[in-house]
């Protein structure tokens, strides 16, 4: 069903985000402590989340992936806690850079995929929200986020290719997100590598094998995590997946 509250003047690919977001936070109960994602389609839902806060009495509290995410939802005033002090969380509702039929993702297009993950497995539930432009029938044509240590980061990028060489994806381009002069630091103060992988065969072992490189703090693949997918239409509609 469309949202007949959705602003007229959003562009096709907001409408679809929004429409993911709305649809999601069916999910939402009051009393929950909920998992905040990072990014624009997670950016939907703070936004929507805070005004069904402020018109129906909802309420919960959040738990953000992101200083990004923390800032706008405290600025929309809705209560926050730490990961440590709220314990495990009901749900968590994130964005996505790529998704498969098995409820496989890439994540970690906007740099948070370390709090993410940990977010996430720390909940009973994690609802993706994200649209058809993301779905997939092998990962890997969005470039594989891995959130590695500063120190030593180009000797951990070697090692990172061995380990791509021995699982067929040998020449593979591996870049530091920013560049060598600008080099993007996450929340957790690391630097992220993108791996231009094209196609993943075995997410599950790459993500494995990837994890135990020394100076790889964490990967964007998101294996056995996400409950459900809902994917927003540009027509206002949602569908639910899983
Ligand atoms: C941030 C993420 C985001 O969820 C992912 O990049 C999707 O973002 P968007 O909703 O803007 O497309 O993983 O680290």
């Amino acid at each position: 069903m469309t949202d007949a509250s959705a602003p007229t003047d959003l562009s096709p690919a907001e409408r679809a985000k929004r429409a993911a977001a709305a649809r999601a936070l069916n999910y939402v109960e009051t009393g929950m402590t909920l998992g905040l994602g990072t990014g624009s389609t997670a950016d939907w839902m703070v936004r929507l989340l805070a005004e069904r806060m402020k018109a129906e009495g909802l309420r919960v509290i959040g738990v953000p992936t992101s200083t990004r995410t923390a800032a706008q939802a405290s600025a929309l005033g809705i209560p926050l806690s730490t990961l440590d002090d709220a314990g495990w969380l009901d749900l968590t509702i994130d964005g996505a850079d790529e998704f498969d039929d098995a409820r496989r993702l890439i994540k970690g297009g906007g740099g948070a995929l370390l709090q993410e993950k940990i977010v996430a497995a720390a909940s009973d539930r994690m609802v993706v929200i994200t649209d058809p432009s993301k779905h997939v029938e092998r990962l890997g044509a969005f470039p594989l986020p891995v959130e590695v240590v500063r120190f030593g980061h180009e000797t951990t990028a070697r090692l990172i290719a061995r380990v791509l060489d021995e699982h067929g994806l040998g020449g593979r381009r591996i870049a530091l997100r920013g560049g060598p002069s600008g080099a993007f630091v996450s929340d957790e103060g690391h630097h992220i590598l993108d791996l231009h992988l094209g196609a993943i065969p075995e997410p599950e072992r790459l993500n494995t094998a990837l994890n135990v490189v020394p100076g790889v703090v964490e990967t964007g693949l998101f294996c056995g995590i996400a409950s459900a997918i809902v994917v927003g239409y540009e027509d206002g509609t949602a569908r639910v997946i899983g």
